[in-house]
């Protein structure tokens, strides 16, 4: 499957674009890849990766780690909070694999780019999504206005609790 076919199987899908803006067409999707295509060297060390699964290299989603309240924004302020996000294909929900990803990114923002927190938006009704943050060891903060959705939950983890997570939680194989 192209990753157009498989950023459009899964933006084209009212359950998963719920808690988004809701489902895109075809050409949504498109000009969204492009985007994230031209923009991915602009990006880093931020930015968004595909989740691959290792076994067949299918394409179940994207995990982000960036600026959150400018989203799609380029040009990062310096008290911009740095948000972890996902959204994984609907027939792959409960395999760990957002939860492994983000474990991933999380990582990769501690470890390397020494942020001092991450932090997760999270709709109070989208158990799912709080459960991956809660497994990663975040914590609700306190509530915020997001666009379109009213107020959600701001989730974070320090850079200090992040590390005692990593101890109680050691690394596990990687399927992703
Ligand atoms: C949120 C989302 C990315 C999670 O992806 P995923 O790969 O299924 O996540 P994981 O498998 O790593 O973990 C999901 C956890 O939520 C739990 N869960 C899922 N639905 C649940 C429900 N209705 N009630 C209680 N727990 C639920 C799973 O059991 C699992 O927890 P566990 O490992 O303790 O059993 C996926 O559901 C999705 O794409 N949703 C639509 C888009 C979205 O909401 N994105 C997040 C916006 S920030």
């Amino acid at each position: 499957m192209s990753d157009l076919s498989a950023v459009f199987k899964r933006t084209s899908d009212p359950e998963v674009m719920r808690f988004h803006d809701g489902p895109l067409n075809l050409e949504a999707a498109r000009d969204g890849l492009e985007r994230i295509i031209l923009n991915a060297v602009r990006m880093l060390p931020f930015g968004i990766r595909f989740v691959i699964v290792k076994k067949n290299n299918e394409n179940v989603g994207y995990c982000y780690l960036g600026p959150g309240h400018r989203l799609g924004s380029l040009s990062r302020l310096e008290d911009d909070p740095i948000e972890i996000s996902y959204d994984i294909v609907r027939d792959s929900w409960n395999s760990g694999y957002a939860t492994e990803a983000a474990c991933r990114l999380i990582q990769h923002g501690f470890e390397d780019l020494a942020l001092p927190e991450i932090f997760g938006f999270v709709h109070p009704r989208n158990i799912a999504s709080f459960r991956v943050l809660q497994k990663l060891g975040f914590v609700k903060r306190e509530k915020a206005e997001w666009p379109n959705q009213g107020l959600v939950d701001l989730c974070s983890i320090t850079r200090e609790k992040y590390e005692s997570w990593r101890k109680a939680n050691p690394a596990h194989e990687s399927t992703t």
